[in-house]
């Protein structure tokens, strides 16, 4: 899928399919959508005065020009009430429209830059928008489908735009853009990945392959290192299976020795809960339980290609959970690399187990500041539905970072409180804390542990449990893994980058 800009005007523009807009509520149409309109002897007006076309948000009609103008189909987007347009909107409504334009089988397609005109917005803004929400929307994961029902793929966008002033911007938004949503998309190759084809080793392959691609230095270390190392957590996680654990780091040099942030990454290749073993049903959703790390390996990819004047590490402890002679068992005690001891009470809360001593790694190379990101806990999803992730910091001002570079991306963060009282949750006999806090507020108990490994290094968690995968496609999102959140994580690096360039 090609993202392309170019100078002009849209009516006169050789495309399979051109696509103009229209605000709710308006009667003659200017702009781009006002030249296609004369060129086509006014058809828009007149389809727009017998109710046929009234803007309404995410309305799409599509028109035959009858050889007027030199595109064949011409395709008006509502985009709703002026007032209330806005770049999520631009995405969301670009994701739709490229799957309306694959089913309509249009392959080459011409676009004006929706909300740039009279809508207001950024130009860059919105090409990025546009350049995501299309190539994010058009997803498909198809590399098992040996037969394919419907092959047919969009080949191109074009944005047009008359005003030539605006290109090198719209040029910096799409080509930005394409990278943020391809990055995603590498998010979701993994995610939807069956774990047979994905085990731990198959994953550091994969991010090996990105790291000589977009030139991250890569490095991967198996069980050997891991008991050099003391990582009594992940080496507990991995006992119960005959795939071997990878550790997994990734680092992008953009700003010489300054010290760098971490982003850690839950990669459980599968989760069948270990000896503490989930119910069946629904149990295949667990292959994307490594979707935290994913999302780590594809915005290290992204940060690498945008080079922004930063400093970051990746690190993803991946392994998967299985049940087995040689399986940990509830009861069990675990040394972590940190010198911490915790209690296994129930063998499908691993997530914390391996994040131990994925955060006390960061911890040992010295970091500023520690983002993980795991399918930690159903809890969330119950807490915040599949529409937010859940935040948990020890370090208001990073949670505002965070949230800053989520509301770029158009994605939800929403934060739950870590009030001390629900450490005594966590309280074991045994060890210096148990693995699971009981029934009440279970993503923040899961927090709790989280941050026993952090100390003082300010640390934001974000359980993605609750958005990781949809059932159904809407704007950006298909069916199958979100790709959440690797343009906040992506957003994160830039942003960094530009605090650290201006003066205090
Ligand atoms: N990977 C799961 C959490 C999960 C559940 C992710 C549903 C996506 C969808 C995690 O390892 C887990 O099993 N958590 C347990 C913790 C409990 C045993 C304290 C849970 O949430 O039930
Ligand atoms: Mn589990
Ligand atoms: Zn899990």
């Amino acid at each position: 899928m090609q993202i392309k800009v170019a100078s002009g005007d849209i009516s006169a523009f050789k495309a399979d399919a051109i696509i103009v807009n229209l605000f709710e509520g308006v009667s003659v149409p200017g702009g781009g959508t006002g030249a296609v309109d004369d060129a086509m002897a006014g058809a828009i007006t007149d389809l727009i005065a017998a109710g046929d076309i009234r803007g309404k948000l995410g309305e799409m009609t599509l028109i035959h020009s009858m050889g007027r103008i030199p595109a064949p189909r011409v395709v008006v987007v509502g985009l709703g009430k002026s007032p209330e347009f806005n770049v999520d909107k631009v995405r969301t409504l670009s994701g739709d429209l490229s799957r309306f334009l694959r089913r309509h089988r249009v392959k080459d397609a011409a676009v004006i830059t929706h909300g740039a005109g009279v809508g207001g917005l950024g130009a860059e803004e919105c090409a990025a928008a546009i350049a995501e929400g299309t190539i994010m929307g058009l997803y498909r994961f198809l590399r098992h489908k040996k037969r394919p029902e419907d092959e047919f793929e969009v080949a191109s966008l074009t944005l047009v735009e008359h005003d030539g002033a605006k290109l090198a911007m719209l040029e910096r938004g799409a080509e930005r853009g394409k990278i943020m949503a391809e990055a995603a998309n590498f998010c979701r190759d993994l995610a939807n990945e069956p774990s047979n084809f994905l085990t731990p080793v198959e994953m550091a392959d994969r991010a090996k392959a990105l790291a000589a691609e977009t030139g991250l230095q890569f490095e991967v270390y198996g069980p050997d290192w891991m008991r050099e190392k003391g990582m009594g957590g992940v080496l507990g996680v991995a006992a119960g299976s005959v795939q071997e654990p990878r550790f997994i780091v990734l680092r992008y040099n953009g700003a010489g020795d300054a010290k760098p942030l971490a982003l850690v990454g839950k990669g459980i290749t599968f989760d069948t809960g270990g000896i503490s073993i989930k119910p069946a049903a629904n149990m295949e959703e667990m292959k994307g339980d490594m979707s935290g790390g994913a999302s780590v390996i594809a915005a290290m990819g992204a940060i690498a290609r945008l080079r922004p004047r930063a400093n970051v590490i990746g690190i993803v402890p991946a392994t998967e959970n299985m049940p087995g002679g040689s399986a940990i068992k509830p009861g069990d005690v675990l040394n972590t690399m940190s010198g911490k001891t915790i209690e296994v009470i129930n063998t499908d809360a691993e997530g914390r187990l391996i994040l131990s001593d994925g955060l006390a790694y960061a911890r040992e190379q010295g970091v500023t500041a520690i983002v993980d990101i795991a399918t930690l806990t159903g809890a969330i999803s119950v807490a915040l539905g599949n529409v937010a992730m859940g935040a948990m910091t020890n370090n208001a001002p990073l949670l505002e970072r965070v949230k800053a570079a989520a509301a770029a991306a158009g994605e939800k963060v929403w934060e739950l409180p870590m009030y001390d009282e629900y450490k005594d949750q966590i309280k074991s006999d045994v060890a210096d804390m148990k693995n699971t806090g009981g029934r009440g507020a279970g993503s923040i108990t899961a927090a709790m542990l989280l941050r026993e490994f952090v100390d003082d290094t300010p640390w934001v968690h974000l359980d993605i449990a609750g958005v990781d995968n949809y059932d159904r496609d809407k704007g950006v999102i298909v069916k199958g893994a979100s790709g959440i959140p690797v343009r906040t994580l992506v957003n994160l690096a830039l942003q960094s980058a530009e605090g650290a360039s201006s003066p205090k």
